[in-house]
């Protein structure tokens, strides 16, 4: 075993287009700050790191659909999501943003360098230009005709109704999503990290020195590594971004995932001017926390570049978690089906440890798993209210009641089995807990803290201290025992129930110093005869209303467009090559039967006027020749399209829907809209010929 000095700790970046939801706390933040929280209270020399990545086409999408700068969204989104996870007790050291100066410059050295040793391959290549927009378009933004299916809205790199994977070249008729005008070809130039040659040493240097790592992330690294690592793109054409630090590099930056990772160093570098130690030392143990689909950057393509550079130290483990699901569907942030955090931390004051147990008993640590409000009030009401919150409330009250609001003494010669096997219980879970969160198994040590609690409610229900009348030794040595656990039991929990431990300690009277690892496993914590405060609530009962509101706000919000996942999946990886792209569908609806479909009118439409409406953002008041009458319809896509570039569009209509008010006007109806790769929504348009008022069948 090798023997750490330091540790640096990361956390993934999280895109700054959006809130960020539970399933980042899951997978990504809460682990980390659990293993960050239990380092600092072992007085390691420890650093977290973390920050928003503000690069990328997620962000200029957002922008675009919002009619802002995307200036105005990652300033908008830092806020939200730094303050969010702090309230959330996610303990950084800093969370930075790739917007930076300090950052721009730390990319482009690392550039540099690289440039510089010769590393990189230059390739000339082209690619696919909007000239109305200026811009070099990824594969996803081209759409066309799939030259298998006929489908008219293929994407540049697959079709989705046939499932067949393209290259923009075979598109017929290609267009650019971003302005539907047709792009040419034009020729540019970038520079190629050639990840093959690296390979030997990812194999033998990086992953076989790792046996330890988890399965879910070995395996990924393995069958990555077998499947062949090829040149990839260091450099992309775009406006945005870090720029190429040379020249004959105008209008290029660096690839997203190029920059972001170099972050963790950037941001170190703003934290502390002894970064070095951390990133350069030999001694460091430095360990990234990231969910799956971050897998191949930090095991593969940073650790490249790391190693490409040279000078710094290579990630020791990558303990990356599966994805949690909500209420059994996956997150879609497209559909706002998500639990955002920055809502939870609203809707529910003062139990951020409520939604942090939850979450850390429910992680994806080796499958997928699922979080419901069911679980989450169940998991509550009977762990945290009826075991932890009881027991140390009972332990409490007693001592109130039967001791005089002191610790009372503990009587060594009446000592008794039943009083070493809790002790001996203390002793092993801290043991276990040290080896579960060493190991990355932080489910398994959340376990442990409240069995040791259940372990605490046992003992008191054997000894009866309230029915022993005045065999005053008995009940003293009893409620010694009781708080003596309350007080490791807040050691234990620490890590994982910060705010709660907290609570506790101000109970005891005693400082926030008490917490130290090093203290846990003694019955020396509080002194006989040191009076302690009255019990305060540790947690409070959730009810089935405020559960209710939950499942309703999701259901409703999961029509809302937000950020459609495909455009992350871009910045995933795919612009140049298209390679893992991986689409995120909504799940189907239960099935109707026919009756339920044939209540339904469809019908076809023609747009002959288009206004805006006063006072909403995303309103159109659209006027529709349906053939047989004239009629007003309120349609949600101003954020989309231009009142006068809609006018004369054939459309589909929901032409028996019941009339709604909408800001005033009568809607009649609604228009069949779908969303194309980039969130825009697109007409579902009969094709040229048809008739207003004939039926969509
Ligand atoms: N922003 C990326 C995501 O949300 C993660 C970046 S992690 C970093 O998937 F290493 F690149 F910083
Ligand atoms: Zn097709």
């Amino acid at each position: 075993m090798k023997e750490f000095k330091r540790h640096l700790v990361t956390a993934a970046l999280p895109y700054a287009n959006g809130p960020v939801h539970i399933g980042h706390l899951a997978g990504n933040f809460l682990p980390a700050d659990i293993y960050v929280r239990y380092l600092r209270a072992k007085k390691e020399d420890v650093k977290f790191i973390c920050g928003t990545d503000e690069h990328g086409v997620p962000i200029t999408i957002r922008a675009m659909k919002e009619g802002v700068s995307p200036q105005e969204i990652v300033d908008r989104f830092y806020k939200i999501i730094d303050d969010s996870l702090r309230q959330m007790g996610i303990s950084f050291d800093i969370f930075s943003r790739t917007s930076k100066q300090i950052h721009h410059e730390t990319s482009q050295a690392f550039f540099t360098t690289l440039y510089e040793k010769g590393l990189f391959e230059e390739r000339e290549s082209e690619q696919f230009f909007d000239e109305e927009k200026q811009l070099f378009l990824a594969d996803r933004y081209i759409t066309g005709t799939c030259p298998k299916c006929g489908n008219p809205g293929a994407y540049g790199d697959q079709c989705e109704k046939c499932g067949s994977s393209l290259s923009p070249e075979e598109l017929i008729e290609p267009k650019s999503a971003l302005s539907n005008s047709v792009p040419v070809k034009k020729v540019t130039k970038h520079w190629y990290l050639p990840l093959q040659n690296y390979e030997p040493w990812l194999k033998q240097g990086l992953l076989e020195g790792h046996p330890e790592w988890k399965n879910n992330v070995y395996g990924q690294c393995k069958s990555w590594i077998d499947s062949g690592l090829h040149a990839r793109a260091m450099t992309r054409d775009s406006n945005r971004g870090v720029k190429v630090p040379i020249e004959g590099a105008e209008g290029k930056v660096l690839y997203v995932w190029f920059d972001a990772p170099i972050g963790y160093i950037s941001a170190t570098k703003e934290l502390t001017a002894q970064w070095s130690d951390y990133w350069c030392q030999e001694d460091t143990k430095l360990v990234h926390f990231l969910g799956k689909d971050n897998i191949v950057f930090h095991c593969i393509i940073f650790p490249a570049m790391l190693k490409a550079h040279g000078g710094f130290v290579l990630p020791d483990n990558v303990p990356a978690n599966e994805f949690l699901n909500i209420e059994g569907e996956k997150v879609s942030t497209s559909r706002n089906w998500a639990v955002w955090v920055d809502e939870y931390v609203k809707d529910f004051p003062d139990m951020q440890d409520a939604m942090r147990y939850t979450l850390c008993a429910n992680m994806p640590e080796n499958k997928d798993n699922d979080f419901t409000w069911k679980d989450f009030q169940e998991r509550n009401n009977s762990e945290l209210v009826s075991i932890l919150g009881n027991f140390v409330n009972r332990a409490f009250v007693l001592m109130h009641k039967l001791c005089g609001g002191k610790v009372p003494p503990f009587h060594m010669e009446h000592k008794d089995e039943k009083d070493d096997a809790l002790f001996e219980k203390i002793v092993a879970t801290k043991k276990s807990i040290e080896g579960s969160i060493e190991n990355y198994r932080f489910r398994e040590g959340l376990f442990s803290v409240i069995d040791l609690a259940r372990e605490g409610n046992k003992y008191l229900q054997d000894k009866e201290p309230w029915k022993k009348g005045d065999d005053q030794i008995s009940i003293d040595n009893c409620l010694h025992m009781c708080l003596q656990l309350c007080a490791n039991l807040a050691i234990y929990m620490n890590p994982f129930l910060p705010f709660t431990a907290t609570k506790l300690c101000r109970m005891m009277k005693v400082m926030d110093r008490m917490l130290e690892w090093e203290n846990g496993a003694s019955l020396k914590l509080l002194q006989k005869g040191y009076p302690l405060n009255p019990p305060a609530l540790l947690f409070r009962k959730v009810e089935d209303e405020e559960i209710a509101v939950q499942k309703e706000k999701l259901s409703a919000g999961s029509k809302q467009l937000t950020v459609d996942s495909k455009q992350l999946a871009v910045d995933n990886g795919q612009l140049a090559g298209g390679e893992e792209q991986s689409s995120q569908i909504s799940a189907l609806k239960s099935q109707i039967n026919f009756e339920d479909f044939d209540k339904i009118d469809l019908r076809v439409a023609t747009i002959i006027a288009a206004e805006k409406v006063a006072k909403a953002d995303k309103l159109l008041k659209l006027t529709l020749d349906m053939g047989f009458e004239t009629r007003t319809v309120v349609s949600g896509i101003a954020l989309h399209y231009a009142p006068e570039e809609i006018i004369g569009k054939q459309v589909s209509v929901v032409a028996n829907l019941a009339p709604r008010k909408m800001k005033g006007i009568e809607s009649n109806g609604m228009i069949l809209m779908a969303e194309n790769a980039e969130g825009k929504l697109i007409f579902i348009s009969p094709a040229a010929g048809a008739m207003n008022g004939s039926s969509v069948k």
